[in-house]
């Protein structure tokens, strides 16, 4: 664990993912600051961390070695960008997904940085080279991509601009395995990132499996939770092949014709529109109805269900 002398982040952006990523960084014993345009957001945002961090340590969920005080006495909130970021190692940008609203706070940061912080970005979707193009500090900003819930989906992507130094991302690398994520390396950016790419892939052929009535919505979404989804959460497609046969190559010797067949087969992108978005709405709805009350409690739900999943994760001996 990293003692708190060994750096400050700021987070700039107080909602949902600054939370997150505010948590996430004092389990691992760094200081955080809280930032946000809206000091309301702010005060909300300690509310809520401190009421999240005591309920995990209750429920011997909490990540770390410290205790909860502990961990709450390293997080404080500050609504000036200049005072914020007075001797930060890690700056984690979380405003929304507007490109403007990044750029405007990418180029305030670039004008009061030093050269030895990390600028790293919470973009779910907007590419390095259009947020951080034109910065005098590009060399060290990074766009560093988590997965909702953070605290229980270690998963971070980490994707350079072209002119990202490589220690940029280096460094990155080695803070998100301190507080105990999971990062892996974009090498090129490209529109989607892995993750999305990957999941518009599957949900692209689940839209199109319904649309053409080979299977009904709800039988779709066991196919993933009781069937791939299982594995998928212990090793990822490609070792799946490898364990499936004699290793790899004999999985593509076997089955290399017949998935290229099957892949053939796949049709066009979807319009996620008309009776099919009907079909699946109202399915969806005999599931879980769409007030902010019902789902609610089903996202309630799913992060009890990931919090034992990572317990269970981390329990496993990796061989
Ligand atoms: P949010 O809407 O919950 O929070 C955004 C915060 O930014 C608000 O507190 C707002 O007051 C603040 N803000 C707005 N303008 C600002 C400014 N100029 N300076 C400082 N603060 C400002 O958004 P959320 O969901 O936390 O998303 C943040 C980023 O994380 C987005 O880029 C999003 O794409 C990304 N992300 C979100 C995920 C999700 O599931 N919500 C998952 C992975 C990434």
């Amino acid at each position: 664990m990293a003692s708190p002398a060994a750096g400050l982040v700021v987070i700039v952006g107080s909602g949902l993912i600054g939370r997150s990523w505010a948590m996430l960084f004092a389990s691992g014993g760094f200081k955080v600051k809280l930032y946000d345009i809206e000091q309301q957001q702010i005060t909300n945002a300690l509310e809520n961390i401190r009421k999240e961090i005591k309920l995990l340590e209750q429920l011997g969920a909490l990540k770390g070695t410290l205790s909860a005080e502990q961990q709450l006495s390293l997080i404080t909130g500050c609504s000036n960008i200049q005072e914020a970021v007075e001797g930060a190692m890690h700056i984690q940008e979380c405003v929304p997904e507007n490109l403007e609203v990044k750029k405007e706070i990418f180029a305030q940061l670039d004008g009061i940085v030093g050269d030895d912080v990390v600028l790293s970005s919470s973009t779910s979707c907007l590419l390095p080279s259009r947020l951080f193009s034109g910065m005098a500090h590009v060399k060290q900003c990074v766009v560093a991509h988590p997965v909702n819930p953070p605290y229980y989906v270690p998963l971070v992507e980490l994707v350079p601009h072209p002119e990202t130094a490589p220690a940029t991302v280096d460094r990155t690398h080695a803070l998100m395995q301190k507080i105990g994520q999971s990062p892996v390396r974009v090498l090129k950016e490209v529109d989607g990132f892995a993750l999305n790419r990957l999941q518009y892939a599957v949900i692209g052929e689940a839209w199109r499996l319904v649309q053409d009535g080979i299977v009904s919505p709800s039988d779709l979404d066991l196919v993933m939770s009781d069937g791939l989804g299982l594995r998928y959460a212990f090793m990822g497609p490609l070792e799946t092949m490898h364990l499936n046969a004699e290793g790899m190559l004999s999985y593509c010797n076997r089955y290399g014709e017949g998935m290229k067949r099957v892949l053939k087969t796949f049709g066009p992108i979807p319009e996620f529109s008309g009776a099919t978005v009907e079909k699946v709405h109202q399915a969806m709805c005999a599931k879980v109805p769409d007030d902010p009350e019902h789902l609610a409690a089903r996202r309630q739900w799913r992060d009890a269900c990931l919090m034992r999943l990572a317990r269970l994760k981390s329990q496993m001996p990796s061989q």
